[in-house]
């Protein structure tokens, strides 16, 4: 194992902010969660998915900042350099790795479909076409295995791209400006979407829980997304947290994290609800949702064709931005333990992950017929992830903060100020975090 050499830290703490937000918010905000939410029958499988994230979410973000920052080490050796040489926690670590190549197999071909999303908006391909032309353009993608293919390596050629290059070139500055600029778009839509007639129905379905549509299985997604849209139980908060110099206000950081990334979800889900009750659309239709809603509302926006450019240039973004944290959680790791220059190692790993991400690239078409355990490629990677790695990582990270690092890290953690919060955020992740996920994932699994 070679010692790290001297490490990068983020210039200032805002730059950690929103690189942090940049993890975040990505496609598990805009594609996934309205999704996700519209397949599991709307405001319970919300309800649950909400306290997720504030008592599950929150502590185990707190935990991965704090085991980061201390460690001062990649994903492996965070959890020997705070615990002890040789720890069997590092298990946790290698797991994360293996979380983060597979999900950025199949999130940058999503990242592709975007991509192609982009080009369509260019090439002005909504505006004066029927609804069934519109709905029908993510298939005419879905169809074409070379089509995926391509713009799933031009997404990883970006990615790669950024990381070669390091913290702070390319990524701090964009971060700075494009984050706020999505916000900014999201709102304007939501403006817009507020004026719908389906916006009444739209709420209630996002906001009014029904417990009679929520499965097992839903409660499972929803706790399974709540890691997924944090970018937790695989490192890669960890990983940002370790290019963290000094120790103040990880706590203020977790929160306004969390909670932009949650209400970046939920002004997603709005707007495109209340284009599917207007439209008289299927909630329930899964991954095609974003790819089908969204173009019809901008074909009928006056300036669609620019608002529509826009849309998908920032959502772009917002995903590149997440996936190269899934790529530095690996070029990290091995970039200090094997003591590889950073560029060929990017390089390398991209190549491989763009290797593994072919089979989710095929999934809608050459390999559609392929199941393993009755999913698809695409499918088992999204799934073993979201609904089995992250938890159960998430969950072993909160018990190594609460039972390993104990009572002085969380008193750490919290600051003098916060004193009183250092014991309950404790027991939370002591008892309260993996227990619920354990109930969850004995429960959940057997639904699979
Ligand atoms: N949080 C990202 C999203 O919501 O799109 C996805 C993600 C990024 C998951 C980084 C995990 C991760 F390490």
């Amino acid at each position: 194992m070679s010692p790290p050499a001297s490490r990068a830290h983020w210039s200032t703490r805002l730059a950690f902010i929103l690189a942090a937000a940049g993890s975040a918010v990505g496609l598990g905000n805009i594609w996934k969660f309205p999704y996700i939410t519209g397949m599991n029958g709307g405001g319970a499988f919300v309800a649950v998915y909400l306290v997720c994230i504030a008592a599950v979410g929150l502590p185990i973000f707190i935990a991965e900042l704090y085991i980061g920052q201390k460690a001062q080490a990649n994903v492996v050796r965070a959890f020997e350099a705070t615990h002890r040489p040789g720890s069997p926690w590092r298990f946790v670590g290698w797991m994360g790795l293996l979380s983060a190549i597979l999900i950025l197999s199949f999130y940058s071909v999503v990242g592709g479909w975007v991509l192609d999303f982009v080009y369509r908006s260019l090439t002005n391909q909504f505006a004066g076409h029927s609804d069934e032309e519109i709905k029908g353009v993510l298939g005419t993608l879905f169809s074409s295995p070379g089509r995926q293919l391509f713009w799933h390596a031009l997404f990883m050629g970006g990615t790669v791209a950024i990381v070669l290059q390091g913290l702070k070139e390319g990524l701090e500055r964009w971060n700075r400006i494009l984050m706020p600029a999505l916000f900014v778009l999201l709102l304007l839509l939501l403006g817009r979407a507020l004026f719908l007639p389906g916006i009444g129905k739209a709420l209630t379905f996002l906001f009014v829980p029904d417990a009679s549509r929520l499965t097992a299985a839903g409660v499972l997604e929803a706790v399974g997304h709540s890691f997924f849209t944090l970018s937790l139980g695989m490192g890669a908060i960890i990983t940002y947290g370790s290019y963290l110099g000094s120790r103040e206000a990880l706590t203020r950081t977790a929160l306004s994290v969390a909670a932009l990334d949650t209400l970046i979800a939920l002004t997603a889900g709005t707007v495109i609800f209340s284009v599917v009750f207007t439209y008289g659309l299927d909630a329930g239709s899964g991954p095609t949702l974003m790819f089908q809603t969204l173009p019809m509302l901008f074909a009928r926006l006056p300036g669609g064709y620019l608002v529509s450019l826009a849309f998908f240039l920032l959502v772009t973004f917002a995903a590149l931005t997440s996936a190269i944290s899934l790529l530095e959680v690996m070029v990290t790791y091995w970039v200090e333990q094997h003591g590889k220059p950073r560029k060929q190692t990017a390089l390398v790993l991209g190549a491989l992950v763009y290797g593994m991400g072919i089979l989710s690239a095929l999934s809608t078409n050459l390999l559609a017929h392929v199941k393993l355990l009755g999913h698809t490629f695409f499918d088992l990677a999204d799934k073993t992830t979201s609904s089995l790695t992250l938890p159960l990582g998430g969950a072993l990270i909160s018990i190594f903060f609460g039972w390993v690092l104990g009572p002085q890290a969380a008193e750490e953690v919290v600051g003098p100020r916060f004193k009183w919060a250092a014991r309950p955020l404790m027991w939370t992740a002591r008892v309260l975090a993996p227990l619920a996920v354990a109930v969850v994932l004995v429960r959940g699994l057997r639904e699979w």
